[in-house]
């Protein structure tokens, strides 16, 4: 079965104002314009997504959140929840980011719970998974991996489970510079998908995309994103400039 490829850019906490965001976003639809093929979307803060999706109608770039609420509504100060997300216009929210399983304390049940809220309101969630380099060195990569994804889909119907996207960010890979091999990519995007395979089934596996993410960039995407079981790349430092994630775009789009 062929997938799709998709490429997500991850703005975490940038830029700092709408000004650039506004920059950003111009500069994306043009350069973005020439891709028909495959997928695109950006995640920007919360406080710049009705902008980005104001700027972004009428092309094929998706946009999402990175972060929700496990909480519909209600007095949860400081929350932003699924159907927020979902008015505002997003398609995609990223949940279990590293960075905030590290310095916000999230959990692999706190990810469950978000996943749920996400599927309830239709948003395509983008679940984070991944090792530290400290567990990698142990070689404890597999097993870290593998509990990250049953305890995120736990209790995740058959019926439900279609639009989940993973996402695998090696830990030691983001924001370092350093890439994990394509080869050492895809064969944990192999065990990813057969891990799928036997909490759901054969076809769900082979439907489900799992993109990488952790330092990619214009001259390593081509490389990774040809791996069989790399559907795709979930971008940080490389999508804060239009041309660089133009580039992981074509390379994406020179595959399909
Ligand atoms: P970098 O591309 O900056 O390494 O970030 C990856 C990432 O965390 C995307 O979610």
């Amino acid at each position: 079965m062929s997938r799709t490829k998709l490429i997500a850019g991850n703005w975490k906490l940038n830029p700092v104002d709408d000004k650039g965001a506004l920059e950003l976003l111009r500069q994306l639809r043009t350069r973005l314009a020439p891709f028909t093929k495959a997928g695109i979307a950006v995640m920007p803060p919360f406080t710049m997504l009705h902008l980005a999706v104001d700027i972004l109608k009428d092309t094929r770039i998706a946009v999402g959140g990175q972060n929700l609420s496990g909480e519909e509504s209600g007095a949860f100060t400081g929350e932003v929840s699924a159907p927020m997300l979902k008015s505002a216009g997003c398609e995609y929210v990223i949940i279990g980011h590293s960075e905030r399983r590290q310095f916000f304390n999230e959990t692999d049940q706190g990810v469950n719970r978000k996943i749920m809220a996400a599927l309830k309101h239709a948003l395509n969630p983008i679940v984070c998974v991944g090792e530290t380099l400290e567990q990698r060195e142990a070689g404890q990569e597999e097993s870290v991996v593998r509990e990250q994804v049953v305890q995120a889909l736990s209790e995740i119907k058959t019926t439900e489970i279609h639009p989940v996207i993973i996402a695998y960010e090696p830990v030691w890979a983001i924001g370092t510079g350093r890439t994990a091999s394509p080869t050492q990519a895809q064969a944990m995007h192999l065990f990813i998908r057969r891990s799928v395979e036997e909490l759901y089934d054969a076809q769900i596996a082979q439907a489900m995309l799992i993109l990488y993410g952790g330092s990619v960039k214009p001259d390593n995407a081509r490389e990774l994103l040809s791996q069989k079981d790399i559907d795709g790349a979930l971008v940080g430092g490389a999508c804060l400039k239009a041309d660089s994630f133009a580039e992981i775009v074509a390379a994406g789009e020179s595959i399909l």
